[in-house]
């Protein structure tokens, strides 16, 4: 895909299928995720988790069924999150601009492969409360997760667009 047909075709899928994703795509999104920005190039305050455990999945789907009206949430089906997460502590809040850009150069990445994701935030609260599950990512020490991205396929076909779904406004001076 084109670079610009890539951005403005990158859309939140909510209705996974159960079709895997294989190891070498996985490897590329990682990749892409792995060539964003991280301010003061500090790779080293970031760490990268494939989960496939579906017992992982189903006991967070568990833990926060009731927390969002949406049907399937928190990972509406997806077999594959990847959890990106980070040491908290180096400049205020700078670890959520990092892993935004991470997750998002992963999505960007994932539908240029034809491969279907959505940012996942809602769960990481949650799973605070929960030190088992929690404790099934098998971080290094002194790494929280922050934000995921669910990746798998849908039977909705992904659309390509020329041009922005949505809009912010803007000002200039
Ligand atoms: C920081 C961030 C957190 C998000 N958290 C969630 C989430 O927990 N669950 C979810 O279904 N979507 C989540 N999203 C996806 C947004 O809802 C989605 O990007 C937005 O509605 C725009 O739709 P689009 O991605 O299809 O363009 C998140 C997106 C961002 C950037």
């Amino acid at each position: 895909m084109e670079t610009f047909e890539t951005i403005f075709s990158r859309v939140s899928t909510r209705d996974f299928n159960d079709k895997e994703v294989s190891a070498e795509l996985i490897e590329r999104i990682l990749q892409a995720g792995m060539s964003a920005p991280v301010g003061r190039a500090r790779y080293d305050t970031l760490h990268i988790t494939v989960v496939k455990d579906k017992a992982f999945l189903d006991g967070v789907t568990e833990l926060a069924k009731d927390t969002s009206p949406r049907a399937r949430a928190p990972f509406y089906g997806a077999k594959t999150l990847i959890v990106v997460s980070s040491k908290m502590s180096e400049s205020p809040a700078i670890e959520y601009s990092n892993v935004a850009c991470v997750i998002e150069n992963m999505a960007l990445a994932a539908r240029a492969l034809g491969v279907a994701s959505v940012y996942l935030w809602a769960f990481v609260k949650p799973l605070e409360s929960a030190p088992a599950l929690l404790a099934k990512l098998s971080l290094p020490e002194g790494f929280t997760p922050v934000s995921a991205l669910a990746i798998g396929y849908s039977d909705t076909p992904l659309g390509v667009f020329d041009k922005p779904r949505h809009s912010i406004e803007v000002n200039r001076i």
